[in-house]
């Protein structure tokens, strides 16, 4: 098999990117290790940048978004017993639109199949070669047979743990990395939110969460010990925690009901630089993690994945290599600023074990200048909306 970029992994950076570079008549093949059901069964953020809005405008697959999505202006901050409105759409003109990922990622699948675009499911021991000469192959195993295919490029969206960044020399990537001491346990229900917007609160008994998936689906998530289990959470326990954690009034409105879905994630900051070796480029989580606390990790893989079409288009439409000479420049910049950002709200957020009173009372100072600063709730607004690019 011949293509001209393929695509390790079909997680939504795979997919948009696929899409991206068939609106520009770029061939290009996905190879994904699980299934599709798999994939549209793991349950992540849902909050999208209108930016990551406009290039699923572009690829002509935001229908159901539009119909389905949620708009919301502004997102609330609790913390001292009470709820604290940050109008977002004020200070940016701009909104996000809350939808779940594994929607965004079912609407890129259904458009990739009706495109007849090539995936590859269930691809196994993925290898990939010479991506430091001009015809990089990758290598796969399916239904025992070894499979090799030629392409021109190679693009890594196979996630934090996929194979692309493990395949490049050690000496050639630097990494900068924060693994925060708790983790976030979610539960999924069958309930209208407790609120049209998002509360983020902070509470003496840790961070609490209110989203939504639509009108009638809630998610709601409590920070945790990293040691947690799923099992100590039967959905009674986290249903009476959330209440103790949120202001009276939410806490007195609260629907409760059967949980679909509780998980526990850990938290976590990390940077590969560059993202660019010879014809093989990084892109989302393969490049970058971010902690869940400011919905960034999938707008991140938008962003890298807008660049590095733009810049192949750049390379086979005007044969210059200037795009793709930039592409990791360009990516890392806006990635460090969202890095930045989530790192600041998940500070900002959350009750650190063991931490000093001095601390406590920075982060009390810094909860009440957001508040009664118009400068702070912009800066706030302007990167929860999204920056430029
Ligand atoms: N070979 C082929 N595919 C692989 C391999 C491999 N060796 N390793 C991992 N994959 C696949 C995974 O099965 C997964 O479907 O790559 C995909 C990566 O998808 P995500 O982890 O979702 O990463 P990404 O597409 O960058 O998504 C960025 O979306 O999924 C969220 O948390 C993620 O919010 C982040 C954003
Ligand atoms: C979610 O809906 O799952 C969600 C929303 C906002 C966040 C993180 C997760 O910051």
């Amino acid at each position: 098999m011949r293509t001209q970029v393929a695509i390790i992994g079909g997680g939504p950076a795979g997919l948009l990117l696929g899409q991206l570079l068939h609106c520009y008549g770029i061939d290009n093949v996905i190879f994904e290790r699980k299934d599709r059901d798999y994939i549209l069964g793991r349950i992540r953020a849902g909050v999208l940048e209108q930016g990551t809005v406009g290039l699923l405008d572009e690829v002509g697959v935001s229908a159901r978004l539009h119909h389905d999505g949620l708009v919301h202006h502004g997102i609330e901050l609790a913390f001292g017993g009470a709820r604290h409105r940050i109008d977002m759409a004020r200070a940016t003109g701009k909104t996000v639109t809350v939808y779940g990922q594994t929607e965004v990622t079912r609407d890129l699948m259904d458009a990739r199949l009706a495109a007849g675009l090539t995936t590859v499911y269930n691809a196994d021991n993925v290898s990939l070669h010479d991506f430091d000469s001009e015809q990089p192959c990758i290598r796969y195993e399916k239904d025992g047979t070894t499979h090799e295919v030629v392409c021109d490029f190679i693009a890594g969206c196979d996630g934090f743990h996929g194979v692309s960044r493990q395949s490049v020399k050690p000496d050639a990537l630097t990494t900068f990395e924060r693994v925060y001491p708790f983790g976030w346990l979610g539960l999924l229900s069958e309930t209208p939110p407790v609120s049209p917007e998002l509360i983020y609160t902070n509470h003496e008994r840790g961070f609490a969460l209110c989203s939504m998936r639509s009108l009638h689906r809630s998610r709601y998530y409590l920070q945790c010990t990293l040691d947690d289990d799923v099992n100590n959470w039967p959905d009674e326990k986290f249903w009476d925690e959330l209440k103790r954690r949120l202001d009276p009034q939410a806490a007195a409105t609260l629907i409760t009901g059967p949980s679909i879905e509780k998980s526990i994630a850990p938290l976590r900051s990390f940077v590969a630089e560059p993202m660019r070796f010879g014809r093989l480029f990084l892109a989302g989580d393969a490049a970058h993690i971010v902690p869940p606390t400011g919905a960034k990790g999938l707008n991140l893989a938008a962003s890298d994945v807008h660049y590095l079409s733009v810049a192949l288009r750049e390379f086979y439409a005007e044969k210059s290599a200037a795009g793709i000479d930039d592409y990791s420049r360009r990516a890392l910049a806006r990635v460090w600023k969202a890095e930045r950002f989530s790192w600041w709200m998940t500070s900002m957020m959350h009750r650190f074990p063991g931490t000093d009173e001095f601390s406590s009372r920075i982060q009390r100072a810094e909860l009440a200048y957001l508040i009664d600063s118009d400068a702070a709730k912009t800066s706030l607004s302007e990167n929860y909306v999204g920056l430029p690019y």
